[in-house]
């Protein structure tokens, strides 16, 4: 086989790889922590940080402080079904905001701003922050 007959098949697969990436029903796939760490890096390390620590620029001003998603606990039980921090409570903060559940406004409602795939991809990508 020569080296061009080699590169179509390359592309044809690659391009086949991508296809099912995106035919795969929504909700099939966990959150892609590569795909939050760009929602992460433009969105929320301001105040979170780079490492996850609440210690990014504006962060630090903040009192309360964001969260540290380096030590991995969370306070909002933002579907009532009496646990603290699971995804669907970190989807509930992050598209309504923490003032919605008594917190600080400052961290403020991404619904409108994030997709769902976004806020899945972003939960991932917190969960690699945790040491
Ligand atoms: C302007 C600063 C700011 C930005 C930007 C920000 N946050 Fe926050 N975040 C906070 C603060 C402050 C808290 C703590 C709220 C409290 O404890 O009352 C917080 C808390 C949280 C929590 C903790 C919820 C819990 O139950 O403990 C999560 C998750 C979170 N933020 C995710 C994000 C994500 C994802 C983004 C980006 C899309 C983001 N934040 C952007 C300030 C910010």
């Amino acid at each position: 086989m020569n080296r061009s007959k080699i590169q179509n098949q390359l592309a044809l697969f690659v391009s086949m790889v991508a296809l099912a990436t995106l035919l795969a029903p929504a909700g099939a796939l966990a959150g892609d922590a590569a795909a939050g760490k760009t929602v992460y890096t433009v969105n929320c390390l301001s105040c979170h940080g780079e490492t996850g620590k609440g210690d990014g620029p504006v962060g630090m001003v903040l009192q309360p402080p964001p969260r540290n998603f380096s030590i991995g606990e969370f306070k909002f039980d933002t579907n009532d079904d009496g646990k603290v921090g699971t995804d669907a409570d970190l989807a509930g903060v992050i598209t309504k905001g923490a003032g919605a559940f008594g917190g600080n406004q400052m961290m403020a409602p991404w619904g409108g701003m994030l997709s769902e795939d976004d806020i899945a991809n972003v939960i991932a990508y917190i969960h690699t922050l945790k040491q």
